[in-house]
């Protein structure tokens, strides 16, 4: 391998920066060529290619977001533009790839590899934390200490006027962010994707702390939970149990953005560090994960294929233990 293509595609995660920075310079060392692909797959089928040197990456392992850009690309689902994209990365010289996105970025790369025989090392980006092979994803850290900063401020407001929230977070498919920002921000109830909770069950809760004099109520909705998300929740519940003056926050995209964490900028060094070493060592279709503190390589085809759980049963109990 002579010249690393870097991209980052899909939802955009705090950490991607610092992975970037990571990767180029790696290569660097290595004596390779980086070039930068701009909007993830879509800049590949236009290529939107920039050489990088080391330069092109500093000052930027603080900031959120990814300079490379993002997108999500249909036009890439289909043979025709994969060909595209491989004829101008051949056209570029680039001659292996990295990619650091979620599990559409790993299915793209997967299928792009195999079919154009191009290597390629994934790395998890997402703040979703919903990765086979990897025990945090880059973002994840970050966008959970948004949100308990978030659910400490709203705790202000609800005890001050003794209410209850529904606070509503990020996770389509994944309950992390809700269950460890829940536990953290010390919410009376989390509703997640990966349990299912009866509206009647929640109420019950809610009249037991209304009548242990509970001064302030704070209900975590994860947005792909079962009932429709937070303000469905707070309909339903408003409907049966009307004893709380009720508010819903949904905290939305601002949980993607902000400078990373200590922990996701050592994460993302690692990360990157590692895919440029696996690539060049002759390794493809594999994502670097951690496992343990170690940083160790998994299949694609595993990590697109297994299914994850990622809550801990004794956190799952421990949620209504503590919330009495
Ligand atoms: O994949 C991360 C994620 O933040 C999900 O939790 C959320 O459902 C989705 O992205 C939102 O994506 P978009 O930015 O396309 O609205």
């Amino acid at each position: 391998i002579s010249k690393v293509g870097i991209f980052t595609s899909g939802g955009d995660a705090p950490g991607m920066n610092a992975c970037i920075r990571a990767a180029v310079r790696t290569a660097l060392h290595a004596g390779k060529s980086v070039i930068g692909i701009y909007h993830g797959y879509q800049g590949m089928i236009d290529a939107d290619f920039q050489e990088m040197n080391s330069r092109s990456v500093s000052n930027i392992i603080q900031l959120g977001g990814t300079i490379l850009k993002t997108a999500r690309c249909d036009a890439f689902r289909t043979p025709e533009g994969r060909k595209q994209a491989y004829d101008n990365l051949k056209m570029a010289g680039i001659d292996g790839l990295i990619a650091i996105g979620g599990d559409g970025t790993f299915t793209g790369a997967e299928v792009l590899s195999r079919e154009h025989n191009i290597p390629t090392v994934c790395i998890p980006g997402t703040i979703d934390n919903d990765l086979y092979g990897s025990d945090f994803t880059l973002g994840y850290d970050t966008a959970t200490n948004t949100v308990i900063e978030a659910i400490d401020k709203i705790r202000d407001t609800a005890a001050s006027h003794d209410r209850l929230f529904f606070v509503e977070v990020m996770g389509r498919d994944s309950g992390c962010i809700a269950l460890n920002a829940g536990i953290a921000g010390g919410a009376e109830a989390i509703l997640l994707p990966e349990k299912s909770t009866a509206i009647a069950n929640l109420c019950n809760q809610l009249e037991s702390a209304a009548k242990s004099k509970k001064s302030s109520t704070i209900v975590i909705v994860a947005e792909g939970e079962e009932n429709g998300g937070a303000y469905n929740v707070a309909k339903e519940v408003k409907s049966r149990f009307d004893f709380y003056d009720t508010k819903v926050t949904i905290l939305g995209h601002l949980q993607r953005g902000g400078s990373p964490s200590s922990f996701d900028r050592v994460l993302a060094s690692r990360l990157g560090f590692a895919a440029i070493r696996h690539l060049l060592a002759g390794e493809t279709r594999v994502m670097v994960g951690l496992r343990g503190n170690e940083i160790k390589t998994t299949p694609l085809e595993e990590v697109l294929n297994k299914k994850v759980f990622k809550l801990s049963e004794d956190m799952l109990e421990m949620m209504d233990v503590l919330s009495i």
